[in-house]
């Protein structure tokens, strides 16, 4: 069975700052002044939707934003985020099983991938890639463990947690980086949070 976010909806925001303090927020507003003017955007996995508003605090016009996510709760509370005058279109899917059109200038995958499992994560990374134009950026952010004891522990009760209430697939982090590595992605810039815990970083698509 897939993970469903839907039971955590109504949590999910207050235990990731109970536990993170402003990190989880921070990763990701790092990455929205990558964002160029009047961007055509897909967000895949934006969960409750604050990074709309966020968006918005930043660039209040112009953009053209695709948002995909697929629990219905996440995508439920997304639809009432302040989008200012950007066009945002919601498709409660997963990313995977939608029929969109390549060639987007930025995707964003704010902690999409961590608890895949390495198949899962191939497949639903190829699809992203495909949607992403030569030269686009793609803005992501995981955790990763740098050596830090705390990290383990910290990692360890978050999937066994994630795992009873969300049902989520992996038991480990999958190695995302290597694939950034496997389709020629180069990064421009990185960032880390949280004592190195968590890791922003804005790649760029190569040229065919
Ligand atoms: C760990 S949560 C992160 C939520 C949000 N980005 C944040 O940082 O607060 C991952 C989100 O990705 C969504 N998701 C998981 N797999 C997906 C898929 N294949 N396509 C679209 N959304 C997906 C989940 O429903 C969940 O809302």
């Amino acid at each position: 069975m897939s993970a469903n976010f839907n039971n955590s909806a109504w949590f999910y925001d207050r235990l990731s700052r109970l536990v993170f303090g402003r990190a989880i927020v921070n990763a990701q507003v790092y990455l929205l002044q990558y964002i160029p003017k009047n961007a055509n955007i897909l967000i895949v996995g934006g969960g409750t939707g604050w990074i709309l508003d966020e968006i918005t605090k930043l660039q209040p016009l112009g953009l053209n934003i695709t948002y995909v996510e697929v629990s219905v709760k996440m995508t439920a509370v997304s639809k009432k985020r302040n989008i200012g005058h950007n066009r945002v279109v919601f498709i409660n899917e997963a990313i995977e099983n939608v029929n969109l059109r390549p060639g987007f200038d930025i995707v964003v995958t704010p902690f999409l991938f961590d608890n895949f499992r390495e198949q899962t994560l191939q497949k639903v990374f190829i699809n992203i890639h495909a949607l992403l134009k030569p030269g686009g950026l793609w803005l992501n952010c995981n955790f990763q463990l740098s050596g830090k004891w705390w990290q383990r522990i910290l990692l360890k009760a978050m999937f066994l947690f994630f795992r009873i209430v969300c049902k989520i697939e992996g038991s480990k982090l999958p190695d995302i980086e290597r694939l950034f590595g496997v389709y020629g992605y180069n990064t421009i810039v990185q960032q880390a949070f949280f004592g190195d815990f968590i890791i922003s970083k804005v790649f760029t698509k190569q040229y065919t």
